[in-house]
């Protein structure tokens, strides 16, 4: 009976201002008008993905003082984008990235419960965090908290957002609201009904010891980078153990890494595909930008087919702005250079052999039984697909590998419930009002 088999989840994220993405391709088309946001949307509901979701970057990445390439066509505002997609779509999720460190709950929740309505349920909210000072300097605040703050204000946020979104009753009456905390001291009527799925589902996505625990506390869905087999388990165990403390299920938060993929017709001409796709990717540039990243100074004059510098990093420089520095630059540097001197490699080969995100690479029979495998042995409960093309990245995926999933049981042919809870298997929130 195939209904017993674990199901997996699938969302697509949209290719735009990241280093997946392959610009230089002659099928690559806007990543700002419409058309583009549209197709991608409609490609996933053709193949009954549970949601579409965006990215969000709040200040344009700099790269030697000017705006990074890949930024430099912009990228709109998710839930106006969203409230768009809400027209051309039926059943598919809508995820939205939003920050909630530059964001007010009262404001936010208004706007999410909107789309939830317009959308008939399907509205999400993947809250991020970020508050380094060079995106902070576009908001009035500038970077005013650190990484322990960061997380308490996101927890009140979205705790005040759902007493917000609990305010009306079910049967439609608007209730005062008032709540204090160290965050928020706000008072007063909420604008907006009670939405279709009572409360929008929330994301998360952020790895420290606090980002883990603010998802198992407050998340439905974690987007994670722990792409591997043996990464994924480590990952998966680590949080659903954390949700006992809160009360809650292993089944109440679902676990999706953003994973990329590459299909051909046999395994080698997938493989060869997949290294053409990596040398698009990391550009020469781009190969000095990443090792920039580490050594936190000026490469240019660096041969990107050349040997990596003999130098070491520097240590808290904020050379390359914009972008997250790693933790511990002189571990990282050395990692690099002793790979570089085993296999003999170029800063260029050494970024593309360092730098790529877990990709499922095979035939469509192949890359079916993979993710299969991660999702039936606890690795994942699902994936954020990252395609590396814009907009058509994801149509091979739905024509090849979704009816492969549907034929294995384990992914469904038909969506069974109207909102994005439905589709994930979540309960509709309690009203507590
Ligand atoms: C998979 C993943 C996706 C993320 N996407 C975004 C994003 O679109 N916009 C953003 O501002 N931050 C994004 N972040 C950053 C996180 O919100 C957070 O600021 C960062 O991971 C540092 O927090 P941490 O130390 O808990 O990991 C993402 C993080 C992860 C792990």
């Amino acid at each position: 009976m195939t209904g017993q088999q674990k199901q997996i989840h699938l969302a697509a994220h949209f290719p735009g201002v990241n280093s997946t993405t392959v610009w230089t391709d002659p099928r690559s088309r806007s990543q700002i008008e419409f058309s583009s946001f549209e197709h991608l949307a409609r490609t996933a509901e053709r193949g009954r993905f549970d949601f579409f979701f965006l990215a969000e970057g709040l200040r344009l990445r700099e790269y030697q003082g000017r705006i990074h390439d890949l930024d430099v066509v912009g990228r709109p505002e998710s839930i106006t984008l969203l409230n768009a997609l809400a027209a051309v779509t039926d059943r598919l999720g809508l995820a939205a990235t939003v920050n909630a460190t530059f964001n007010e709950p009262y404001e936010l929740a208004r706007r999410l419960a909107t789309l939830d309505h317009l959308s008939g349920g399907r509205a999400a909210w993947n809250v991020v965090t970020s508050s380094d000072a060079f995106t902070g300097e576009n908001f009035r605040r500038g970077g005013y908290l650190d990484r322990a703050d960061r997380y308490t204000r996101a927890a009140e946020f979205v705790a005040t957002a759902r007493e917000l979104w609990d305010s009306w009753s079910p049967d439609g009456s608007p209730r005062p609201f008032a709540h204090t905390g160290p965050h928020f001291d706000i008072a007063g009527e909420f604008t907006v009904p009670r939405s279709p799925q009572g409360h929008p589902v929330v994301i998360q996505a952020g790895d420290s010891d606090e980002g883990r625990e603010f998802a198992a506390s407050s998340a439905d869905v974690i987007f994670t980078r722990h792409g591997t087999l043996e990464a994924g388990r480590a990952f998966y165990a680590d949080t659903k153990r954390r949700l006992a403390k809160y009360g809650r299920e292993p089944s109440e938060l679902k676990i999706m890494p953003g994973v990329s993929y590459v299909l051909g017709d046999t395994a080698a001409d997938a493989a060869e595909r997949a290294a053409v796709i990596r040398e698009q990717q990391v550009s020469p540039q781009n190969a000095i930008l990443a090792l920039e990243q580490i050594w936190g100074r000026d490469l240019s004059s660096y041969d990107p087919d050349g040997p990596l510098p003999e130098t070491d990093p520097d240590v808290g420089s904020d050379f390359v702005q914009g972008r997250v520095r790693v933790a511990d630059p002189l571990a990282v540097a050395a990692k690099w250079r002793a790979l570089s001197q085993e296999k003999g490699l170029s800063i260029r080969q050494t970024v593309i052999e360092t730098t790529g995100r877990q990709s499922f690479i095979g035939t469509p029979e192949a890359v079916a039984s993979e993710l299969h495998e991660f999702v039936r042995t606890d690795a994942a409960d699902g994936f954020i697909l990252v395609p590396h093309l814009t907009p058509g990245g994801l149509d091979d995926f739905v024509d090849r590998v979704v009816p492969l999933l549907q034929e294995r049981g384990v992914f469904r042919t038909e969506y069974t419930g109207p909102t994005l809870r439905s589709h994930l298997g979540l309960a509709e929130p309690v009203w507590k009002g």
